[in-house]
């Protein structure tokens, strides 16, 4: 398969969108990386064709969340084992507990996925032994929708606006790797070939 440049941006995006939907790609679980050189495990929720944004939950009581704040840098790595496509990604990430895009994905959010909302303590706080930090009627089933109402004062989510990619494929000709940048993610993207 010949590569053309310009497409690797929308590529990436395709790749990332399609991971958003399918919980079984490989994509689906990027590791993020934050200003104080902490890495974690997010879902990714949605991607936005052009990179502009990508869309992760999170716990507003987390420290990733007190650290990113309105805005700061974020790092997102994603590989696909099948497709030996790695992306690495770096841009401005801010978290919103309210307005439109966060209520949106909160009522989007099955009683599920609500549930770790409803943890008593939030993510990294101490506690006396191991465990959730839900409520102890909640451990073994699913919350009923309403249950996970109070759920919703430690909802947020994460954006990430894309300002620059890295694109690598490995093949066993060695591979190709492509870097792009933008000031912002309304200006078009600068790249060039570069070794793997
Ligand atoms: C498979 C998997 C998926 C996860 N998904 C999320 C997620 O979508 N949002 C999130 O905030 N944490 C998620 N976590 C937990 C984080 O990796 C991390 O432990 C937690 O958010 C606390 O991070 P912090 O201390 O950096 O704030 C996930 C962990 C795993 C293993």
């Amino acid at each position: 398969m010949v590569l053309d440049l310009e497409s690797l941006p929308g590529d990436a995006a395709q790749r990332l969108a399609e991971a958003a939907r399918n919980r079984r790609h490989a994509m689906h679980t990027p590791v993020i990386g934050t200003s104080d050189g902490d890495l974690r495990i997010m879902v990714l929720r949605e991607a936005h064709a052009d990179l502009a944004c990508l869309r992760f939950h999170t716990d507003l009581r987390s420290p990733k969340a007190v650290l990113i704040g309105q805005g700061a840098a974020v790092s997102v790595l994603a590989y696909d084992p099948v497709e030996r496509v790695q992306l690495r990604m770096k841009g401005t990430g801010r978290i919103e507990h309210e307005g439109p895009v966060a209520d949106a994905a909160w009522a989007c959010a099955a009683a599920s996925s609500r549930r770790c909302y409803l943890a008593e303590a939030g993510p990294g706080a101490e506690l006396g032994r191991p465990g959730s930090a839900l409520p102890e009627a909640l451990l073994d089933r699913a919350p009923l929708l309403e249950e996970t109402l109070p759920g919703r004062a430690h909802f947020a989510v994460l954006l990430v606006e894309v300002l620059s990619l890295d694109w690598l494929r490995l093949t066993h000709r060695g591979g190709e790797r492509a870097r792009f940048a933008r000031s912002h993610a309304a200006a078009p993207w600068e790249g060039a070939w570069v070794a793997p």
